[in-house]
């Protein structure tokens, strides 16, 4: 039996009081994601490291960003003790959206037809992280699964729900984990718009990437996305 409980929580901006003590608990969580996984992440730990208290908390509350954090409890913790301000913050997972259809498209990408604003939200998951300790548990499932069910809240009935996510087509372990979850192949990517999708439009060069076209341009990032 493990002696963890997990639980799944939507990181919490509107409390001004809470919010510097979360934002610090979520810039340890990433600046560990950023050393123990750096290939898998666009952005770097020297970047982020550079961060003050006041960019974390001001990164949290950008519009269309919602943030969802894996918590981990001794077992037996009460669940009225399972908040959000305690516990081991393990993983997390970044939600983007709901995109109007003109700001999501990617008309190069070979990917499927987009709905209209009137049948379908659309949101873009990024940096989804667990530590290792806790991997092979099925946290980043319980992330991604806690992600979609927000999403498909906020469409509510009659409206659909399309949730994309980009990928190092070499990463097996993370399109498997995709596909399991119901995600099929959605077309390709360059590592541009990728920025642009993922809100890390500042990692992009200043001329856009056209003086590195190899790296910045050509289509090579796998898009998965799912319709519910
Ligand atoms: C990818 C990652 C988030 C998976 O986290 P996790 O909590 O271990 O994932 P889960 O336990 O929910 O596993 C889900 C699936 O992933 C796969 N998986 C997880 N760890 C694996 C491993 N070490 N080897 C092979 N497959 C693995 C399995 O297919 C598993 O499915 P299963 O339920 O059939 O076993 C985690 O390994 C991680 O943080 N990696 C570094 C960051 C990263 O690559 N993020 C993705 C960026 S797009």
């Amino acid at each position: 039996m493990s002696s963890y409980t997990y639980k799944i929580h939507h990181l919490p901006t509107s409390d001004a009081t809470l919010l510097p003590f979360l934002a610090g608990k979520f810039a340890s969580l990433r600046l560990s994601a950023l050393t123990v996984s750096a290939t898998a992440f666009s952005s770097t730990f020297e970047i982020e490291s550079a961060f003050t208290s006041s960019q974390w908390i001001n990164r949290l509350k950008r519009p269309l960003v919602h943030t969802f954090v894996a918590v981990a409890y001794g077992a037996g913790t009460p669940p009225e003790q399972q908040t959000i301000d305690a516990g081991d913050w393990i993983g997390s997972a970044t939600l983007l959206g709901p995109f109007p259809k003109e700001m999501y498209e990617l008309k190069e990408s070979g990917g499927p037809v987009i709905g209209n604003d009137e049948v379908e939200t659309r949101w873009q998951m990024t940096a989804v992280y667990n530590s290792p300790a806790h991997r092979g548990k099925g946290i980043a499932k319980m992330l991604i699964s806690g992600a979609s069910e927000y999403a498909a809240l906020q469409s509510g009935q009659g409206r659909s729900t399309r949730i994309r996510i980009m990928i190092h087509p070499n990463n097996v372990v993370v399109k498997k984990l995709y596909y399991d979850l119901g995600f099929v192949d959605a077309g390709s990517t360059t590592l541009a718009e990728a920025y642009f999708s993922n809100g890390d439009t500042d990692l992009l060069p200043p001329d856009g990437g056209a003086s590195d076209p190899g790296k910045y341009h050509l289509r090579a990032g796998l898009i998965m996305e799912k319709v519910f």
